[in-house]
Parts: structure tokens; C-alpha cells; sequence
């Protein structure tokens, strides 16, 4: 028996996928979703994601090792699929028998859902535009996240509430479908579950959960910010192309503006080529996220935060955030 009976019914085909009470996945965010926050969303009664992010494949080993002594739950492994040892990183988690695997960053390269699938875990992957989704999933994926510009961290153009209404309609009688951007209530994920999601994706709303490892001062921002605080990154000159992150607006997002505008000069007067210019802008926030999460720079770290950021207000352990969210959904469809 379920306290949550609307709530679990329309999340039945999602909650069978990923093996786990309730379809609710904490999407994987690089520093902060590692054994701790993983084992706590698993246990939970969710579905927690280790982020990879840039991990050697030996840290991957130890991590996922260490995730499995903290919970006997099922949860998964992110991969990033421009990672150059993503094959390695696949292998190891065969060794450790992993049920899921999201692809992230990109179309997942040739042989790799074939190679996650071999031995026998189920692939999820991103797809930003519809085509793309369906070729996706009939060609091996075995579930897909559609994720909104609303979320933290590298996003798309087109936000949660539209890619819903588009991809829903089409994909959700067929395949398994999660919503990940701007959800911090049960009553968004009620209202996307009656869509035809089977279940939905959250990262801002857990990522200063109390068993999150983020430096106080990270969570501190977290909980003073209001939702406009959470702005995409500027590309200040079409030469040099910025992919688009939403984080909470710091010095650092300022000095990164100034840094395009002087790098754009310096082209201009040919004091550096095209593929240095790049390079300079590329390599601005190597390491920032790690800055702001483990080392609490919050002026010039990357304060990786979606828009949601408003609605998160304290620490809270994730076990209060899971059964808050899932009785807010199920008086929603009550409502109804
Ligand atoms: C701090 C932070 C780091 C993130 N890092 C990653 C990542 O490494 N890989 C990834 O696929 N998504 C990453 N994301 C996106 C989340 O997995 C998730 O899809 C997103 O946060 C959902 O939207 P929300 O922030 O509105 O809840 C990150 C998000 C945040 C807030």
C-alpha cells in the first residue's frame, strides 16, 4: 500500500523502469551527485545518479563501489558521451553490474548504447529536439529526459513547459519519458504526470539537500537566491561561441562577459588567432563548478542553480524533500 495512490498510478510504467518506489530521479550535477547525495535519493524511495563529469575511469570504480555500501537501492551512473575514455567508463560500469545508464553532453557516439545495452542495463538519454528523441529511442535507447531551459547547468533554448506539449503527445504512449527543468513542487510533477510523463527529473531542489557534500557558503547562495539570480551565460561576440549555462549571477559571470569583450578586441586587432580566442573563452570556467561546491567560491566559482533556486529555502534531508514532493503532487491530482 502506497500513501501516494494517484501519484504512484500515473508514475507506474516510470517507477518499473528505474526499479525504485517513486519515479523521481535526482539528475546527476557534477561535485554535488556523488555517494552521499546518491545513496540518500536511492534510499529515499527516488532515483539517484552519480555524475561522472570528467572522473577517470578508476575514480568512476571507486565511487560506484562506494555508492553501493551506502544503499542496496538501485540508482545510476551519468556519463558525459564526449568523455575520451567513455568506452573504459562503460566498462567499469559492467563490472559493477549498473541497471541504468544516462548518456549526457551530446548524441551518444557509434557502439555506445549498443554497448551499455550488452550487458543488460537500460540506456536514458537526452534529445533536444523531437526528430531526434524518436530516432533515439528506435534505434536502442530505452528512456528519454526532456529538459527545459528553466534547469541548472548546460541547457537548451526552449523551455520544460513547451518541449512537454511538443514531445509528450508524440512520444509518451510508447516510450518512457521523464521531465527534467523547473520542477520544485508535487504540483508541476502532478501536472506533467497527467501529461503522459512517467516520471520527472530534479537537480536544483536537491542539490543543498542536508546529505548533499556542497560547501555551506554554496548552499547559503542557494537559499538567499530568487529565481532571476539564475541567469544564462551572455555570448558577447558570434566569433566566439559560449555555451549556454544557467547559474547564479556572480563576479565571475561578470569577469566572463569582460573577458569575451577583451578577447574580442584582441582578435580584432590580431593579437591572437581564432582558435586561441576560443581556447581563452573555453577554458574560463575549467574548474569552477569544483570551486563553488567544494571550496564554497561563491564570488568566482560556478554557481551551477536553475531557475527553481527561488523555491528552495533551507537544508532539508532528502527523505523530507521526497515525501514532501510526492504529497504535494497527490493532493494536487485530489484537487482535481
Ligand atoms: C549544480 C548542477 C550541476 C549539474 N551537472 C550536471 C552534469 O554534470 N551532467 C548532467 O547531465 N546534468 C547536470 N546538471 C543538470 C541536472 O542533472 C538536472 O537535469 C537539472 O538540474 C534539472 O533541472 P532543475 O535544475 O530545474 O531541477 C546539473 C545541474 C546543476 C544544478
Amino acid at each position: 500500500m502506497t500513501n501516494y495512490p494517484k501519484t504512484c498510478a500515473l508514475m507506474a510504467r516510470g517507477r518499473e523502469f528505474l526499479g525504485t518506489d517513486y519515479a523521481i530521479l535526482c539528475g546527476a550535477m557534477s561535485w554535488v551527485s556523488e555517494r552521499n547525495l546518491v545513496a540518500a535519493i536511492s534510499n529515499g524511495g527516488g532515483f539517484g545518479v552519480i555524475a561522472c563529469g570528467a572522473m577517470t575511469p578508476e575514480l568512476l570504480d571507486a565511487e560506484i563501489g562506494a555508492t553501493r555500501a551506502l544503499t542496496d537501492k538501485p540508482f545510476g551512473v551519468n556519463l558525459i558521451t564526449m568523455h575520451p575514455a567513455l568506452f573504459d567508463l562503460i566498462g567499469v560500469c559492467e563490472k559493477h553490474g549498473v541497471g541504468h545508464v544516462v548518456l549526457a553532453g551530446g548524441i551518444p557516439p557509434k557502439g555506445s548504447v549498443e554497448a551499455i545495452k550488452a550487458f543488460g542495463a537500460k540506456v536514458i538519454v537526452f534529445a533536444p529536439t523531437l526528430a531526434l528523441a524518436k530516432k533515439l529511442l528506435r534505434s536502442g535507447a530505452d528512456a528519454l529526459v526532456i529538459e527545459g531551459s528553466e534547469a541548472g547547468g548546460h541547457i537548451g533554448p526552449v523551455s520544460t513547459s513547451v518541449l512537454a506539449q511538443e514531445f509528450l503527445p508524440e512520444l509518451a504512449a510508447e516510450f518512457v519519458v521523464f521531465v527534467a527543468g523547473g520542477i520544485g513542487t508535487g504540483d508541476m510533477i502532478a501536472a506533467y504526470l497527467e501529461m503522459g510523463a512517467s516520471g520527472v527529473q530534479l537537480g536544483t531542489r536537491f542539490a543543498c539537500a542536508k546529505e548533499s557534500i556542497a560547501h555551506p557558503d554554496f548552499k547559503k547562495a542557494f537559499f538567499r537566491a530568487k529565481a532571476r539570480d539564475a541567469e544564462t551565460s551572455v555570448q558577447v561576440d558570434p566569433r566566439l561561441p559560449v555555451i549556454p549555462v544557467r547559474a547564479l549571477k556572480n563576479k565571475g559571470t561578470e569577469a566572463f562577459t569582460a573577458k569575451q569583450r577583451e578577447v574580442a578586441i584582441m582578435l580584432d586587432e590580431g593579437k591572437v588567432d581564432m582558435g586561441e580566442a576560443q581556447l581563452e573563452i573555453e577554458h574560463f570556467w575549467a574548474g569552477a563548478l569544483r570551486r563553488a561546491v567544494i571550496d564554497g567560491d561563491i564570488e568566482g566559482g560556478s554557481l551551477m542553480a536553475g531557475q527553481s533556486v527561488s523555491l528552495v529555502k533551507e537544508e532539508e534531508p532528502v527523505a523530507e524533500i521526497i515525501t514532501k514532493l510526492m504529497e504535494q503532487s497527490e493532493a494536487a491530482l485530489g484537487r482535481r
